[in-house]
């Protein structure tokens, strides 16, 4: 009950956000669940990053690779990505909070595109950010939770992330 009104505030908080910030970029926010401590999160993603860094993960298509780690500690996680296609960036980030009464974790993760006339992007900033969390398989932790809808993630709902 408690996680719900929490999980509820942060979603209705997030969407706040999003019609404050400029509607201009594609950009894409999802929260995550995980019934794991932020730190093994947190380590786990920037391995992630790291191993995508070069195009070599990406000779038989798709987006995973060209991630460039900016920044990394337990609670915050920056980086770029590099679309191989079209060389658009998007700027993502993590931040990590660590549940007061067990070991979970919920993250927030935002992707924005730096191309400001960019303003359908087939899902690519929602890919950018599940490529990474479901790579580095962070989909098959104990009590993993994604939630997002159209309204704080661009064409969320249609995303075809072997492509993107
Ligand atoms: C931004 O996106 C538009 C539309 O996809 C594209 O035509 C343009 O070349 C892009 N600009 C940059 C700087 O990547
Ligand atoms: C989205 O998909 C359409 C149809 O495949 C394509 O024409 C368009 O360039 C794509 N846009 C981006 C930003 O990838
Ligand atoms: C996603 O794209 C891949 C590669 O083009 C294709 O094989 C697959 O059928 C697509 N999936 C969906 C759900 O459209």
């Amino acid at each position: 009950m408690q996680m719900k009104t929490w999980l509820v505030a942060s979603v209705v908080f997030l969407g706040i956000m999003m019609v404050v910030m400029d509607p201009m970029q594609a950009q894409c926010k999802v929260i995550w669940l995980f019934g794991t401590p932020c730190r093994e999160v947190s380590v786990t993603l920037v391995n992630q990053i790291k191993a995508w860094k070069s195009k070599d993960n990406c000779e038989t298509g798709g987006e995973r690779c060209l991630y460039e780690l900016q920044f990394a500690s337990t609670f915050f996680i920056k980086a770029l990505h590099t679309s191989r296609l079209t060389q658009n960036v998007e700027e993502l980030s993590f931040t990590l909070y660590p549940s007061e009464t067990s070991s979970a974790c919920r993250v927030v993760g935002v992707s924005v595109s730096e191309n400001w006339s960019m303003l359908d992007d087939n899902g690519t900033n929602y890919c950018t950010l599940s490529n990474l969390i479901d790579g580095s398989g962070l989909t098959k932790v104990e009590g993993f939770k994604e939630y997002t809808n159209e309204w704080i993630c661009l064409e969320h709902s249609t995303a075809n992330c072997s492509i993107y």
